[in-house]
């Protein structure tokens, strides 16, 4: 999954999240001309938007190692002293899916992220005593898709909190166009512009159509992606003009048939749709929502007119 030729490593070549990018520009720049570790960076927003990507540019700019963890991954208190012991001076690491992060590991990352120490207990019962150990002043990059769900002492420790957003079309289309000239692929601007619309506003998406549309143009066509190959190929992986797949149609066709269109909550659209209620959360609710087609309300999701619409079916008048 770590698509290390098209991940770009230089902020310079990073598209889109200007304000994210200027902003993070401007703090390793003045960390690096006082010589000291950045601040601790905090990266939200919805899958696929580049928060790795951005964490290791951070680190190649900073000149300094990338140790790549995550929060399910760390088990025990000790996994994460191991890993910090091993931190060389200013080096960076990530931590994705932070939030899920357990109690104790979290609290052993408080000391860490303030101080640069791990504060360690030996032995058990009366002779139990607490040794402080320092540790080399680091970067801790988090990334998640709620920041909401982070405990607020974890939150807190966080100097820089960036919010990634969907990203536009236009910047869209330079990265189809920037990764297919990595991968060699011909393809015309209209093609470019084709795949970037349908690609729920997300960069991980983009590469991943580019790539299976190129299949498509090379055995249906003559291997270049015009936009009629692009749109007959996006209807055969069953991507529609707005980028929903059909999982997200799914979501909305089910609101709307078994629920009247809402307000429904998420555990029961989870158990009515057989998919998890993160990754509803996480996933599909936030572009819905991004291009209106559903809403928020106190007493769960409604489907909005523009979704009924999109669905082709006749919104109810109250
Ligand atoms: N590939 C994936 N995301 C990218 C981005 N934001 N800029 C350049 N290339 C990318």
């Amino acid at each position: 999954e770590w698509q290390y030729s098209l991940r770009p490593r230089h902020l310079r070549e990073y598209i889109g999240q200007k304000k994210v990018k200027d902003n993070l520009d401007i703090f390793i720049k003045a960390a690096m001309s006082r010589g000291d570790a950045l601040d601790h960076v905090l990266f939200y927003g919805p899958p696929g938007l580049g928060k790795t990507t951005l964490a290791g540019i951070i680190a190649n700019e900073l000149g300094v190692n990338f140790r790549v963890t995550s929060g399910p991954a760390i088990n025990h208190a000790g996994d994460l002293a191991a890993l910090l012991t091993n931190l060389g001076e200013k080096d960076v690491l990530f931590i994705d899916e932070i939030h899920r992060l357990s109690r104790n590991v979290e609290e052993v990352l408080y000391s860490a992220m303030e101080d640069f120490a791990l504060d360690i207990v030996i032995g058990k019962g009366p002779s139990a005593r607490s040794i402080r150990l320092d540790l080399a002043p680091f970067t801790l990059i988090g990334a998640t898709t709620k920041a909401g769900s982070l405990a607020g002492p974890l939150r807190d420790r966080f100097g820089v909190i960036s919010r990634l957003e969907y990203y536009q079309p236009e910047d869209l289309v330079l990265i189809v166009k920037r990764a297919a000239e990595i991968l060699q692929i011909s393809i015309e601007e209209k093609g470019a512009w084709e795949i970037a619309r349908r690609s729920r506003g997300t960069p991980r998406i983009a590469n991943r159509l580019l790539k299976r549309v190129r299949d498509f143009a090379q055995i249906t066509g003559d291997g270049i992606i015009t936009d009629e190959i692009a749109d007959a190929s996006l209807q055969r992986l069953e991507v529609d003009r707005m980028g929903l797949d059909h999982t997200d149609r799914r979501m909305l066709e089910t609101m709307v048939m078994k629920f009247g269109g809402g307000p429904v909550g998420l555990d029961t659209l989870a158990a009515a749709t057989s998919e998890e209620r993160d990754t509803i959360e996480d996933v599909y609710e936030p572009y819905l929502l991004q291009l209106g087609f559903i809403n928020r309300t106190p007493k769960g999701r409604v489907v909005t007119r523009a979704g009924y619409e999109h669905m082709n079916i006749p919104y109810p008048e109250a």
